[in-house]
């Protein structure tokens, strides 16, 4: 099955929280520019996130109002809206992201002007595949309740010809690539802190087996911060 090389790229802290007080302070914020300067530096074909994640970056927890297609027949067969040079891929299982239209935009180029392809299952509110029509917005079906990740990885390469993804958090959905074993690469930007609020791990509840990665690159950051760049040990 094809599938994209994979790179798990997160800004922690040394515990490996990802969430917490220690992103608002100086450092924090400062090392978080150097996570969006590292993204852009691996110019990949597309970025994933979880549902929570983008409802915190971008739509913000409004539910989509979906009572004008609450009388039109779902389609569950994959909707490939358009081909972008750029791609942000939702992993929405529920249907719950409320899109605006297909193209998401933010301040860092590194994430700007990406084709939003919403990653779905038969278990969404009724409507919601022809709500995401409307917003001109892709979607991939992978699994009647839960993801698929071999399945959503086959489409990604075969639909939208994503052959390099960064995997973006939040937790539950770095667990859920981990727990599938697809990760080729780390790309840890760790923040000199312990302590303080206690954030969400890196990885929410995984069950993956012991795995070995090759320590690749070590660079030492402004304000007290390491990049550690770890690949996978080919068996
Ligand atoms: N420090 C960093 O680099 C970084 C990067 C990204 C995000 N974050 C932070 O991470 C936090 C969010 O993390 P999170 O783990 O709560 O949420 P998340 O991974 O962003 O999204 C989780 C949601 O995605 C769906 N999902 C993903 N994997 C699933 C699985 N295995 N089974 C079922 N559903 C799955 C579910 O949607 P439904 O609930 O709708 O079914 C689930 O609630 C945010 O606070 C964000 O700011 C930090």
């Amino acid at each position: 099955m094809a599938k994209p090389y994979i790179i798990l790229h997160m800004l922690t802290s040394i515990e490996g929280d990802i969430t917490g007080d220690f992103l608002s302070t100086k450092k924090g914020e400062s090392l978080c520019e150097e996570y969006y300067k590292i993204n852009r530096n691996y110019k990949a074909d597309a970025y994933l996130c979880g549902r929570v994640t983008m409802e915190g970056s971008f739509t913000k927890g409004i539910a989509p109002d979906l009572t004008p297609f609450k009388d039109s027949l779902d389609d569950f067969c994959d909707y490939v809206a358009k081909r972008h040079p750029y791609y942000a891929v939702a992993i929405d299982p529920h249907g719950r992201l409320n899109w605006e239209s297909d193209v998401l935009h933010d301040e860092d180029v590194g994430y700007d002007n990406a084709h939003i392809i919403e990653v779905i299952t038969e278990n969404v509110p009724k409507g919601y595949t022809n709500f995401l029509k409307s917003k001109g917005v892709s979607y991939i079906v992978c699994g009647k309740d839960s993801i698929d990740v071999e399945m959503l990885n086959n489409k990604l390469v075969a639909f939208f010809g994503i052959n390099k993804l960064m995997l973006e958090g939040g937790g539950l959905t770095d667990a859920l690539f981990l727990d599938a074993g697809v990760i080729d690469e780390l790309s840890l930007v760790v923040c000199p802190f312990v302590g303080g609020e206690k954030g969400k791990p890196l990885f929410t509840n995984r069950t993956a087996p012991l795995t070995d990665y090759k320590l690749f690159k070590a660079i030492i950051l402004p304000q007290d911060g390491i990049w550690l760049n770890y690949k996978k040990n080919k068996k």
